[in-house]
This record gives structure tokens, C-alpha cells and sequence, in this order.
């Protein structure tokens, strides 16, 4: 399936600008298989890149002007690369005069380029088909003018890119994108960048991704406020008990001993931040130990703190996750990602995908009047030039 959106790519590119791409990037989108909201706070997390993409055609063309085309759209635009970014009305512009914005904030000097880019990663589901845009773009750049920029920094930018354009979101989605390894989960330290790579073996169960098909407007604002919330929590933590510096290093009972001190929404944002770095960690050793069935109750235990502590989750998805707790074949799902729409991640033991696909599909139609979305995905490598 790839081939075919590298080929498509690669071709538009030759059509359009009357010789063949330089360099071909692929950039992934991401799961995560549980830590949820906790990459700014200081907690791990456990993604994996996937085998859905953004493919990009890149070549220098000796000015000052990017031309850049978004294939999928069919929407381009131009820009003079040593001019000072803006903000424009047209968003997926925006991602792209992000990265030129840091790589001129660091003191990255480059030249005008074409790119072309296709995606296969579907938009709005919480697969961070932004940071693939991001990251894809500047591993290009970085390719074409022999910048130097390192995997982690690359990544890093990403995610300032992604500031810029107004989410104030944490690492995970970069990281993964551009650090993924094939057959690999990624278990980060958010806090100190350290990473280490986890078999995603999960024995008799299969990974589903089942897509709500909605996606509420709430996201960007409710996402920013989340982050005041928790660093208004962790305040009245820190001036309460000196030793805490974050999160990570506080219990529940840190965080129920202030229940008085906080309003009800930080209390719970608080608690649901302590909890799910704990079980991160328990979830990690789960899987090494192939105990898919106490991974899977802990991703149950995820949703609800998603839902009613953390408050990002929606009908649609709460009642995804009511269908798979009620079917015997499945032994785990969460909403995945930023929430407030997008993709459960759900293990369905394996010969009963199918059966477990048409029935969830049906019962979801049947409430919402919605079409269920479903994907399978692979985990994958991380961003990458491709070779062929
Ligand atoms: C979005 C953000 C990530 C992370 C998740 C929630 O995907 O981009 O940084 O915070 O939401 O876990």
C-alpha cells in the first residue's frame, strides 16, 4: 500500500516539475499503546511508530522559494525561505512555516527547494498525522542541505513547530514519529529523553484501531487548558511537600492529602497524572512479560481516568470502550491520543477480528448513525529516506 503512495508521490513530482525528486522521505504516524497526557507531565510513555505515512519528494532548486505541494489537497504554496514566518489562515501551511521558523531561530541557513507530499495516515484520528508532517519535513530539509540535525533534535523542532502553531503538546508524537523501529514500542522518559525499545509482541491479541469518525472542536483549547491545569496541581504539590519536583515523584496520597487546597478539576487532572504514570510502568513490565490480559485491564483502567478524572474523552468513545468490556474476545481499550474524538486502541484476541469488526461497526451505527472507522496497523521504523 505504501508503494503505491511512494509511487504516486514521486511521480507527481516528476510531472510537475519536469524532473525526478532528489530525496524521498516517509514519515510515520504514531499509536500508543498506554500513557496518556502525561508526556508534559514529566511521566512515560509507550508509543510505536506505524505503517501508515506521509511520503514526501524533495530537491533543491537553486532560489530563495519553497514550492510546496500538499498532493491530497490539491492545494500549493510558495515561500521565500529567508523571510520571517507568519501565520496563515491556511492551517497545513502553518506546520511547515513552523519548521522554517525554528530552523531560522536556531541559525539554520538554507535554500529555496519543491516538495510534493501525499498522506496515508487519516487525518483527525489521533495518529499525529501532524507531527508526521513536521518531522517529515524537516528530516527532508535536513537531508537536502546537509544540516546535521540529529534524530532527537529533529523531533525536538517538531514539537516546537507544533507550539508555534498554537497546541502546546508534549514530545510523544514527534519522538515516535521520527525515533519508531520496526516490530518496537518506545518507552520514554518524558523528562529526561531517555528511551528504550520494547518487543510489540502481544501473543494472541491483535491491536485494533476503532475511529469514532468524529472529532470535537474542544481539542486545541481543552488540550492547553489540561496543561494549565496539571502545572497549577503540581504547584500546590510542590509548596506543600519540598521534596516533590514533579509528577513523578509524588504518590496519591500526596495528592489526596491537598484535595482541600485544590479546585475539583485540578484535583482530579492530578490524580489521574500520578496514576497513569504508575501504570505506565506497570504496563511496560506486563508486556515484557507477555501478560497481555494485565496490560489490556490497565489500558480499561486508563479510559476510565481518561474519561471521568481527566475529562477528554466523549460519548463516542466511551461507548466503544463499554462495547469491548462487554465482549469476551477483547481484553483491553482506551481512547488514544489528545481525545475529544479520534481512535480507541484495542486488543481483540486474535481469529476473532473480524467477528468483533462487524459487531462493534453495527451496534456503533446503530447509536451514533455514524460509520465506524477501522484501522489495522503495523508498528514500524521511524522516519526515514527511502531507497529503492
Ligand atoms: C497529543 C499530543 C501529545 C500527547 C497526546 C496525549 O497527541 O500531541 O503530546 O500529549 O495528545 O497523550
Amino acid at each position: 500500500m505504501n508503494e503505491i503512495l511512494i509511487n504516486d508521490t514521486t511521480s507527481f513530482y516528476q510531472k510537475t516539475f519536469n524532473s525526478p525528486a532528489d530525496k524521498v522521505v516517509l514519515s510515520p504516524g504514531r499509536i500508543n499503546i498506554i500513557g496518556e497526557h502525561i508526556d508534559y507531565n514529566d511521566g512515560y510513555v509507550l508509543p510505536a511508530a506505524i505503517d501508515k505515512i506521509i511520503c514526501f519528494a524533495f530537491k533543491r532548486n537553486n532560489s530563495k522559494v519553497a514550492k510546496i505541494h500538499a498532493i491530497d489537497l490539491d492545494e500549493k504554496f510558495e515561500i521565500d525561505v529567508t523571510e520571517k514566518q507568519e501565520l496563515s489562515d491556511c492551517v497545513w501551511t502553518n506546520y511547515l512555516r513552523g519548521v522554517l521558523h525554528q530552523l531560522q531561530l536556531k541559525g539554520y541557513e538554507i535554500e529555496g527547494f519543491n516538495c510534493v507530499f501525499s498522506s496515508n495516515i487519516p487525518t483527525g484520528s489521533g495518529l499525529s498525522s501532524s507531527a508526521a508532517l513536521e518531522c517529515g519535513f524537516l528530516f527532508g530539509i535536513n537531508e537536502l542541505f546537509q544540516l546535521g540535525i540529529k534524530p532527537i533534535d529533529i523531533a525536538l523542532m517538531g514539537q516546537s513547530a507544533e507550539h508555534w502553531v498554537g497546541i502546546n503538546c508534549g514530545i510523544m508524537d514527534q519522538f515516535s514519529s521520527v525515533m519508531g523501529v520496526e516490530n518496537k514500542v518506545v518507552k520514554i522518559d518524558c523528562k529526561t529523553l531517555d528511551y528504550t525499545y520494547h518487543e510489540a509482541n502481544f501473543v494472541d491479541y491483535s491491536l485494533i484501531l476503532f475511529d469514532s469518525n468524529v472529532k470535537h472542536s474542544l481539542f486545541t483549547s481543552e488540550y492547553n487548558t489540561r496543561r494549565i491545569e496539571c502545572g497549577e496541581g503540581l504547584e500546590i504539590i510542590k509548596a506543600n511537600y519540598p521534596e516533590i519536583t514533579s509528577f513523578r515523584d509524588c504518590k496519591e496520597q500526596h495528592v489526596t492529602s491537598l484535595q482541600a487546597k485544590m479546585t475539583d478539576n485540578v484535583y482530579r487532572r492530578s490524580l489521574y497524572v500520578v496514576k497513569e504514570i504508575q501504570r505506565v510502568i506497570q504496563a511496560c513490565e506486563a508486556l515484557d512479560k507477555g501478560d497481555i490480559l494485565t496490560l489490556g485491564g490497565l489500558m480499561f483502567d486508563t479510559h476510565d481516568g481518561l474519561s471521568k478524572d481527566y475529562e477528554v474523552s466523549c460519548a463516542e468513545l466511551d461507548y466503544l470502550v463499554e462495547l469491548a468490556k462487554a465482549e469476551e474476545n477483547v481484553i483491553g481499550s482506551r481512547l488514544m491520543g489528545g481525545g475529544f474524538g479520534g481512535c480507541t486502541i484495542t486488543l481483540v484476541k486474535k481469529g476473532s477480528e473480524e467477528a468483533v469488526k462487524t459487531k462493534f461497526a453495527k451496534l456503533y451505527a446503530d447509536k451514533f448513525g455514524i460509520d465506524l472507522k477501522i484501522h489495522d496497523v503495523k508498528v514500524s521504523n521511524g522516519t526515514s529516506l527511502y531507497k529503492n
